[in-house]
C-alpha cells in the first residue's frame, strides 16, 4: 500500500439541516425551523483503519453514518470516497459506491427481513455482486466461517438465531459485497455485555484479515477505544474533538469527551477495576485491559 494512497473516505465540513421536530399544529402553520443535525464534522479515516465515532443520544452519529452510506444527502459540504467527490460521481462510479461501502446495523431484529433464511440473505447478497451460483456455495461457507457462524445456520430464519448470531448474519450480508468500507452504527448496543466483546473483536478480526476499513458507531467510548486507531467525539452535531485514543483519552482537550470518560467505570461495572478510571488504565498503558468487556474472550 502506498503512503499517499488518499483515505477511504474523507468528510469536509459536512452539515446537515433538518426542520425542528415540533408539534403538528406547529408543523402545519409552516412554522418549522431548521436546525443543524450535523453541523460542520470533518474527518478523515485512512484506508484499512479503524475510526471510532462517539458521542451522545442525538449527537448526530446515526446522521453521519446516513450520509456517509449516501441515504440522505448533505445539506452542504463534500464528501470524497477514495479521494473522489461522490456528489459528482457518474451512474457506473455510484454503483460502485453503493456496492462498496456497506452498513451494519443495530437492531438486527428489523434489518433482517423475518421471511428469509440466513442461506437467501448471503445469497441476495452475493448474486448482487454478481457471483455467479457455481461459486456462491464456497463463497457462503467462506463467509460464514469468517463471521464465525456454522452452515446448519444458513437454514434457520432470523428470529431462530440469538441476537449475536443475527448480527454476525448482518456482518456476512456485508462482507457478500466485498465493501472497501463498513460502517457500523451501534452494532453492538441492542446485546448483553458479554457479546459486544465478541462482536467488537470479530470486526477487528475482519478489519486485520481483510484490511477492511470501518467506522465504528457507539455512544459508548469503552466500545471503541479498544479497537479504533482513531476516535471522533460528537457533541450537538459537532466534532468536538478527534484523535487517536490514547491521546483523546489520556487527555482529552474538550470538556465534553472528559465527561463521556467520566461515565465509562459504570460501564465496566463487575469489574475488579472499577475503582480505577478508564483514563487512569490507558495513562498507565494498559488500553486493553481498561475496556476489555466482562466476558470477552480476549
Ligand atoms: N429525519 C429527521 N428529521 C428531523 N430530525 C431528525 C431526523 N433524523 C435525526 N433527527 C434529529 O437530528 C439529531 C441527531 O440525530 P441522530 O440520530 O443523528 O443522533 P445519534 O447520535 O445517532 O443518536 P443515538 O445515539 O440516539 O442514535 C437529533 O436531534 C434527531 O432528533
Ligand atoms: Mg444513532
Amino acid at each position: 500500500m502506498s503512503t499517499d494512497a488518499p483515505p477511504i473516505l474523507e468528510l469536509r465540513q459536512i452539515r446537515k439541516e433538518y426542520m425542528l421536530r415540533q408539534g403538528m399544529l406547529a408543523r402545519l402553520r409552516g412554522g418549522g425551523k431548521p436546525f443543524a443535525a450535523v453541523d460542520g464534522v470533518s474527518f478523515a479515516v485512512p484506508r484499512g483503519s479503524i475510526f471510532g465515532l462517539v458521542g451522545e443520544s442525538g449527537s448526530g452519529k446515526s446522521t453521519l453514518a446516513q450520509i456517509i452510506v449516501r441515504l440522505i444527502e448533505p445539506t452542504s459540504g463534500t464528501m470524497l470516497f477514495n479521494g473522489q467527490d461522490v456528489a459528482g460521481l457518474d451512474r457506473a462510479a455510484a454503483q460502485r459506491f453503493r456496492r462498496g461501502v456497506q452498513m451494519v446495523f443495530q437492531d438486527t431484529g428489523s434489518s433482517l427481513n423475518p421471511r428469509k433464511r440466513v442461506r437467501r440473505v448471503i445469497a441476495e447478497a452475493l448474486a448482487a455482486r454478481g457471483v455467479t451460483r457455481a461459486n456462491a456455495a464456497t463463497e457462503t461457507a467462506r463467509l460464514m466461517d469468517r463471521v464465525g457462524l456454522d452452515t446448519p445456520m444458513l437454514a434457520r430464519f432470523p428470529h431462530e438465531l440469538s441476537g449475536g448470531q443475527r448480527q454476525r448474519v448482518g456482518i456476512a450480508r456485508a462482507l457478500a459485497m466485498a465493501p472497501d468500507l463498513l460502517v457500523a452504527d451501534e452494532p453492538v448496543s441492542a446485546l448483553d455485555v458479554s457479546l459486544q466483546g465478541q462482536i467488537i473483536n470479530l470486526l477487528q478480526e475482519i478489519n486485520a484479515s481483510l484490511g477492511l476499513s470501518i467506522v465504528l458507531i457507539s455512544h459508548d467510548l469503552a466500545v471503541v477505544a479498544r479497537v479504533c486507531s482513531a476516535l471522533g467525539v460528537m457533541s450537538k452535531g459537532h466534532m468536538v474533538e478527534s484523535g487517536p485514543p490514547s491521546r483523546v483519552l489520556v487527555a482529552p482537550e474538550h470538556p465534553y469527551t472528559r465527561t463521556l470518560l467520566a461515565a465509562v467505570p459504570s460501564g465496566l461495572k463487575g469489574r475488579r477495576q472499577t475503582d480505577r478510571t478508564l483514563m487512569d488504565a490507558f495513562a498507565a498503558g494498559d488500553m486493553a485491559a481498561a475496556t476489555a468487556p466482562v466476558g470477552s474472550e480476549a
